[in-house]
C-alpha cells in the first residue's frame, strides 16, 4: 500500500513538472515574438500621417517617394490621393527599414521629431512634430510599439 502511494504521488509530481514545462516554454515563445508592427493600422492610421500636411512642411509622401533616404515609399499612382491595397503592402515591408517593432528610438519616430522633443538635431524634411503630445506622432508611435 505504502509503495503503491509513493508511486502515484511521484508521477503527480512528473505531470506537473511536465505542465509547468509546457507553461514556461509557451510563455517563452510569446515573450520572443514580442510586439509586432500591424499592418491594418499601418494602412489605416499610419499611412495617412505620410499623406497629410502639416502647416509649414512638405508632406513625406512629397520627398520619400523619390529621395533616396532610407524611408521609402512607392509612388502613388497618377491621380490617386492613397495607395492601393498591393503598395500599402510594399510600404509596409519598406518601411521596416525605419521601424524596429517595440522599439522607441526607430529611426520614423526620431528622425522626423523636433530635436527638444526628444528626436534628431537635423531632418532633409525639417522637424515635422513639435512634441511627443502631437497626436500623428503619437499615432506612429503607438504603431511601433505594437498597437493594432
Ligand atoms: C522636404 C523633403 C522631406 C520631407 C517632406 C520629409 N523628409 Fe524625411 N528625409 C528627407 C531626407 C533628404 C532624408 C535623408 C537625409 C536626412 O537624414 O535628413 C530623410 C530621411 C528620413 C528618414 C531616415 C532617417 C535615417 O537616417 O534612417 C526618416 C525615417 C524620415 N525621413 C521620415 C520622415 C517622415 C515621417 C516625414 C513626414 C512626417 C518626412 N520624413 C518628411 C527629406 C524629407
Amino acid at each position: 500500500m505504502h509503495q503503491i502511494k509513493r508511486a502515484s504521488s511521484s508521477v503527480a509530481i512528473a505531470a506537473c513538472l511536465l505542465l509547468a514545462a509546457a507553461g514556461s516554454v509557451r510563455q517563452a515563445n510569446s515573450q520572443a515574438a514580442g510586439p509586432q508592427l500591424d499592418y491594418q493600422t499601418f494602412k489605416e492610421k499610419v499611412e495617412p500621417v505620410f499623406l497629410k500636411k502639416r502647416e509649414g512642411h512638405t508632406r513625406c509622401v512629397v520627398c520619400h517617394t523619390v529621395n533616396n533616404a532610407p524611408f521609402h515609399l512607392v509612388p502613388l499612382s497618377p491621380g490617386a490621393a492613397t495607395w492601393n491595397e498591393e503598395q500599402s503592402r510594399q510600404n509596409f515591408q519598406l518601411v521596416q527599414k525605419v521601424a524596429v517593432p517595440g522599439y522607441e528610438d526607430s529611426r520614423i519616430l526620431k528622425h522626423p521629431l523636433a530635436e527638444e522633443a526628444g528626436g534628431d538635431p537635423h531632418h532633409g524634411g525639417a522637424q515635422q512634430f513639435g512634441s511627443q503630445n502631437d497626436p500623428d506622432w503619437q499615432t506612429l508611435k503607438a504603431w511601433v510599439m505594437g498597437a493594432k
